[in-house]
């Protein structure tokens, strides 16, 4: 089995000596939907931030295609991040959010035009590319969010908590909607959550994190019928 992204004993300290990721390693295949499940502040988004190039590790090493991309700054990496507030820009309209990792590639408005439509093809906006960021709902917002995520063809996608900004009522139908969205690309995904329906619907393999470390991995059977100890089975509830 090929695998497109290696993160080798990857480790982050605090000053004060805490570990927020603790001996991190992990192997992903072309293609693969990782969910990474755990409890808020066991390190997560610290995690999406080292792979993405937002933050450094203390060690450790993260590969992509073969290759070591720490010295990498994060545009060159071409990962797409998602964030938890989805951070659109209110000012602009859906075609501008969407465009704007081209437009800031360079990329001339009749050729960002293909792409911005092909994006609310895939993300079912069609036709909302002149609506207003505050006229959308949250679940259009956030479709939004991921076409322009998606829109400059990033290598890898990670998604921090996609739902949790959203109605708790709509969750369960916005989940479906975006796992079928995920299920249509053929881009190596990362679906970071603290709840473990979610993890499970998103991802096909798991790892469960607590105190900046991998608790278990394995697939959401693995999980719940062989728990590795008491904290996974109370976690998985
Ligand atoms: N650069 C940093 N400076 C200070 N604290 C950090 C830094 N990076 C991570 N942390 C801490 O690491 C822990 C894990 O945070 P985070 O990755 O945001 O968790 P999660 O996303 O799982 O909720 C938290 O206690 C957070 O405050
Ligand atoms: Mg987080």
């Amino acid at each position: 089995m090929e695998h497109e992204l290696i993160i080798q004993s990857l480790n982050k300290i605090s000053a004060e000596g805490a570990y927020f990721l603790n001996n991190i390693n992990l192997a992903l295949p072309r293609g693969s939907r990782l969910s990474v499940l755990g409890p808020s502040g066991s390190g997560k988004t610290t995690l999406l931030r080292m792979i993405a190039g937002l933050d450094a590790p203390d060690s450790g090493d993260i590969r992509f295609n073969g290759a070591s991309i720490l010295n990498l700054p994060p545009h060159k990496r071409n990962f797409g991040m998602m964030f938890q507030d989805y951070a659109l820009f209110p000012h602009l309209n859906v075609f501008a959010n969407i465009a704007f990792g081209l437009k800031m590639k360079g990329m001339p408005k009749q050729e960002q035009i293909p792409i911005v439509e092909q994006m609310l093809a895939l993300t079912n906006l069609e036709g909302f590319e002149n609506r207003k960021i505050d006229e959308l709902s949250g679940g259009e917002r956030q479709r939004v969010a991921l076409a322009r995520t998606l829109a400059p063809g990033p290598r890898l996608l990670m998604l921090d908590e996609p739902l949790s900004a959203l109605d708790r009522v709509l969750r369960k139908h916005l989940l479906d909607q975006l796992t079928q969205i995920l299920s249509r690309l053929h881009i190596t995904t990362i679906f970071v959550t603290h709840d473990h329906e979610e993890a499970f619907a998103a991802g096909s393999q798991i790892i469960l994190m607590n105190r900046g470390c991998i608790v278990q991995s394995g697939t959401p059977k693995d999980l719940t019928q062989h728990p590795v100890n008491d904290w996974v089975r109370q976690f998985m509830g």
